[in-house]
């Protein structure tokens, strides 16, 4: 068996290879109960392969791109946002109407629909920025009273009086998405769940009904972009981005929208007329936390779309949190905290190096939220990101995935960084130069095996006297008394964990023993609930047996399971007993 699979490892890799690109963005939820994916031929045109960040198929400068790195990714995200606009509109019915309007003023490379509540909005992705800026020249203002009223790329579509016969040569458009931000229920998620032919199944069918979409992502960027457009006003050098799971691609349905302020350095040039200006020195915590005070207080009161801003200013990194109206998703914003952004880098190349990282990390994560281990509010209990280092270490173990030192060993001059408070953020960042053993992996483990391992991992690791160090892909002795000891990767002096208490340690702990034991009795299909069903507290009330993949999708994923069996077989032994430890 050993022999076959090595033999076949590469038609594996191939067949990954497929499965990368059946699995990432192509499962499109259209409406509430009804899983369909999209036909073949728009598989093959979005390359969504890194999961989340989709190059648009239409944008011959987005498709074009040879390396895929995640800043490259990131700056053709941002001009795809400058691109774009959103309009609200009455119905789906105007989307005609507005195709015939908006083409007036250039090409429209895509239209994407989505509701909020009973809201229609249309995001429009025009070829040039030069059609919004037109677009936005001649838009006027509505009838709400505004002291300060701004242009923006957020429009209300109203429809009058005008010629809606189509220019020459004019195609329409077929709406990208339709519905586009509909989530699936847990009733919905747990007949797909049951629909898996094994648990490994059952992670990918989670993973994909769960993650961000080419949609969800690009108003994250969209998001980001409407704050700059105003800050932009005011303060000549300052960007908005997004970062944190929205960007590594760990990010689920609904997640916050975290976002960073970023002033970029202004250029001294030797002219004669230099302006006044006022000194404000944002690495200086009072200052920073003066000036977001004063951001705050700007969002509420006229930024439109931004609603319930409170300002945590007191908080080790400062934020602003706001909910951003015209998609529900809550936001925080901090300022020059680049750190996290190149965190995100790393959590998103680790995440890139092997295909099972990003299914693995999100069943874990919602195992940890279904059991109460993780929570929406900050606490004494561990942060998604911790864990989601902690799957990444158990990795690192499984020679999965490399330590990151060795990314520091391979990295070049081009990836040379630093924040703005002095700390080294550099590492390999293209995957075609890390050592081989991380491209042609060894460890071949299904999912299922290495969910199974992940628990037995922290059931077994002895936090009381050890610490965790990603950086050097090893186990290292606690520095501290922290019950939960996992270095900042990128600032060894750190504890990611220092706010985790023992009772919650514990708690980890004991449920990681219980997943253990339900992996080990509840692995038969043969059960209403089985599988991470069971894991994930989901209860399958009725089979609807409407969440179904399309038969060359359906056959990728079945050979895959069944070969992945083939590779390893999980080393579960039903007669084992739960233990437990208080
Ligand atoms: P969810 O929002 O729960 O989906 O996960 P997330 O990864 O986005 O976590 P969170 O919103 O809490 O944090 C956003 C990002 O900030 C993370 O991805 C990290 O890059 C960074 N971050 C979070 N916590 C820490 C921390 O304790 N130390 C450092 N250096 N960075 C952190
Ligand atoms: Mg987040």
């Amino acid at each position: 068996m050993a022999l076959l699979n090595r033999a076949n490892l590469n038609s594996f890799n191939l067949l990954l290879n497929h499965y990368y690109k059946f699995a990432t963005g192509t499962v499109r939820l259209k409406t509430r109960g009804q899983i369909s994916l999209s036909s073949h031929l728009r598989q093959e045109k979005i390359k969504q392969m890194s999961g989340n960040f989709a190059d648009s198929e239409n944008s011959p400068e987005l498709s074009n791109v040879k390396s895929r790195t995640f800043e490259t990714i990131i700056a053709n995200r941002r001009d795809q946002a400058c691109r774009s606009m959103l309009v609200q509109v009455k119905s789906l019915d105007s989307q005609d109407d507005l195709q015939n309007y908006c083409a007036q003023f250039g090409d429209i490379l895509s239209m994407h629909h989505y509701q909020k509540d009973k809201e229609h909005y249309i995001l429009i992705e025009f070829k040039d920025i030069v059609s919004i800026n037109e677009i936005m020249s001649s838009a006027s203002f509505g009838d709400e009273v505004s002291i300060a009223p701004i242009k923006s790329s957020v429009f209300w579509f109203r429809k009058r009086q005008f010629t809606l016969s189509y220019k020459k040569n004019q195609k329409k458009i077929m709406l990208a998405t339709e519905n586009g931000c509909t989530y699936p229920t847990e009733k919905e998620i747990a007949n797909f769940l049951h629909n898996a032919k094994s648990i490994s199944g059952q992670i990918i069918n989670l993973y994909e009904a769960l993650k961000l979409n080419d949609l969800e992502i690009r108003l994250r960027f969209h998001t980001a972009y409407h704050l700059e457009q105003y800050f932009s006003r005011l303060f000549q050098n300052i960007k908005v981005l997004p970062f944190g799971s929205s960007l590594n691609g760990f990010g689920t349905k609904r997640c916050d929208l975290d976002l960073v302020l970023i002033l970029d350095n202004i250029q001294n040039k030797s002219t004669n007329m230099v302006f006044h200006t006022k000194s404000m020195k944002l690495n200086e915590r009072r200052e920073k936390k003066e000036f977001m005070g004063i951001l705050a207080s700007t969002m509420q009161h006229f930024i439109p779309g931004i609603h319930n801003v409170r300002k945590i200013l007191e908080a080790r990194v400062p934020i602003i949190k706001f909910n951003y109206n015209y998609t529900n998703i809550e936001c925080d914003l901090s300022a020059t905290n680049m750190t996290a952004v190149y965190m995100s880098e790393l959590l998103n190349l680790y995440g890139e190096i092997d295909w099972r990282v990003r299914p693995l990390v999100t069943v874990i994560r919602k195992w940890a939220k279904s059991q109460k281990i993780t929570s929406d509010v900050p606490g004494q209990w561990i942060t998604n990101f911790s864990l989601s280092l902690l799957v990444l270490f158990y990795l690192q173990q499984q020679h999965i995935l490399p330590s990151l030192k060795t990314l520091k060993l391979y990295a070049t001059r081009d990836d040379i960084r630093c924040t703005e408070n002095g700390i080294d953020c550099t590492f390999q960042r293209n995957l075609e130069k890390l050592p081989a053993e991380y491209k042609y992996k060894s460890n071949q483990d299904n999912l299922e095996s290495l969910l199974y391992g992940f628990f037995k991992f922290i059931s077994t690791f002895n936090f009381y006297t050890d610490g965790i160090c990603i950086r050097e892909g090893t186990v290292i002795p606690k520095p501290s008394s922290s019950a939960l000891y996992i270095t900042n990767p990128l600032e060894t002096t750190l504890n990611v964990c220092k706010n985790v208490n023992t009772y919650e340690l514990n708690l980890i702990n004991e449920k990681a023993h219980d997943a253990l034991f339900i992996l080990e009795t509840h692995n038969s299909k043969n059960n209403n609930d089985w599988g991470i069903m069971v894991l994930l507290k989901m209860k399958n009330f009725e089979i609807m047996g409407t969440l179904k993949l399309n038969r060359k999708e359906q056959s990728i994923v079945d050979y895959l399971e069944n070969y992945s069996d083939e590779i390893s077989k999980v080393d579960i032994n039903p007669s084992k007993k739960k233990k437990k430890t208080v």
